[in-house]
């Protein structure tokens, strides 16, 4: 298929009140397994309709097709585009393509709504955000479902009110195990083909939710490994975080790990917010453990989380939707879904160059900026 972008076309921006157009770019496993789900429950309420799917694999996208009940096969993105002017795009392709592609259905007018890794690099997040309409869309956002469950929006709630107190210490880990059979597949393991190891294609969701729930970092101390693949990147890596409201961080990704957890902990001043689970979380997920001082009424208001929305493509794709009708930007795009990768740029900076990294400061001209190696010697590809 042709990957040139689409040229150009006056925005579509504003609100829209149809029933929204949607296309699906790649129809692998994460289109299948969630993203075709996902369109075709909101289609189930009549909020969209999914109109079109691309793949370079015409058989692919053919079977895709046939199953989801979708009429309009494509193998070219700039055609399709241009035949279907879809509202709503979602990007399921490998993180490499994932600027070229978004830039290219943000230039027809329509959302897109992109896997993480968002980008490979800063540089190409920011390419993105620049393609972006100026005000009334069309954004891009990152698929961050971590964000969107019932438990998150809870202990949100609980720290953005200060019920808890203030977050003082906290851990993040995504400690996963991924076989020798798993790294045999050639374009794993490698910068240019997988975008970075377990600190960006597995711990970026547990990383993006602890910032969502702690905010802005202020600096990153980290370590990275090599210990048991034959890979270009690391297979783990540890981190000290500190953020702007002082509370410090442990942040561990690995792909070693025979007991598999990814898990969050906030110890703040008046409780401890746990989250654990693996690759998706619904409220008895979530623990709250109160201060020996907290009235048992008040715990027990904390404990409750109310009806439960387990995190998943859905329930972001819910949200986005109603921003696509009202115009506005959608959680995670734009600065609020480029946290995530800045944090892993800063980590990788940091456990490469034996530095504190402080946030804002890979810009254009550090070699972070255009790739997560940061050409350093012995990270970077030979
Ligand atoms: N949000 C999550 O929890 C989650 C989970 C798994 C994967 N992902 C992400 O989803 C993305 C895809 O992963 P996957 O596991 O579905 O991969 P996959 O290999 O199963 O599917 C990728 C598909 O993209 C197609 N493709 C390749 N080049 C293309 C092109 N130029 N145009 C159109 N289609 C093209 C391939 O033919 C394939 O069908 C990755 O970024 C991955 O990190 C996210």
């Amino acid at each position: 298929m042709s990957s040139a972008p689409a040229p150009p076309r006056p925005a579509r921006s504003g609100p829209r009140t149809h029933r929204l157009k949607a296309a699906v770019v790649g129809t692998g496993g994460i289109a299948r397994g969630c993203h075709l789900p996902a369109f075709q429950q909101l289609a189930a309420e009549g909020e969209v309709e999914v109109v079109a799917a691309v793949d370079i694999d015409d058989a692919a996208v053919r079977a895709f097709c046939a199953d989801g009940g979708i009429p309009h096969p494509y193998t070219d993105l700039a055609r399709m585009l241009d035949e279907q002017r879809p509202d709503v795009v979602s990007i399921c392709t490998p993180p490499t393509l994932h600027r070229e592609q978004t830039v290219a259905a943000l230039r027809s007018g329509a959302w897109v709504w992109c896997e993480k890794p968002p980008c490979p690099s800063l540089a190409e997040f920011d390419a993105v955000e620049a393609a972006e309409g100026a005000e009334g869309g069309p954004y891009a956002a990152i698929v961050f479902q971590h964000r969107f469950g019932s438990g998150a929006r809870h202990v949100r709630g609980l720290l953005d009110r200060g019920d808890v107190g203030r977050p003082l210490v906290a851990h993040c880990q995504t400690t996963w195990y991924r076989d020798t059979a798993y790294y045999a597949a050639p374009w794993r393991g490698r910068w240019a083909t997988e975008g970075g190891g377990p600190a960006m294609g597995h711990g970026i969701h547990q990383m993006d939710l602890l910032l969502d729930l702690l905010g802005p970092w202020s600096e990153v101390r980290a370590m990275a490994g090599r210990l048991v693949h034959d890979v270009e990147t690391e297979d783990v890596s540890t981190a000290l975080v500190r953020f702007a409201s002082g509370a410090m961080a442990t942040v561990v990704n690995s792909v070693l790990s025979p007991h598999e957890v990814s898990g969050i902990r906030l110890d703040c001043e008046r409780a401890t917010l746990e989250l654990t689970h693996l690759y998706g979380y619904e409220n008895a997920d979530w623990t709250v453990t109160p201060a020996a001082d907290v009235p048992a009424g008040e715990a027990a208001a904390w404990r409750d989380f109310g009806p439960d929305v387990p995190s998943s493509h859905l329930a972001q794709l819910r949200e986005l939707v109603a921003s696509v009708r009202a115009g506005v930007r959608p959680r995670s795009s734009g600065p609020d879904g480029r946290t995530s990768l800045e944090l892993i740029s800063a980590l990788y900076k940091s456990a490469f160059t034996d530095a504190t990294v402080r946030a804002g400061e890979i810009g254009p001209g550090d070699p972070y900026y255009t790739a997560l190696h940061g050409g350093a010697p012995g990270w970077a590809p030979v």
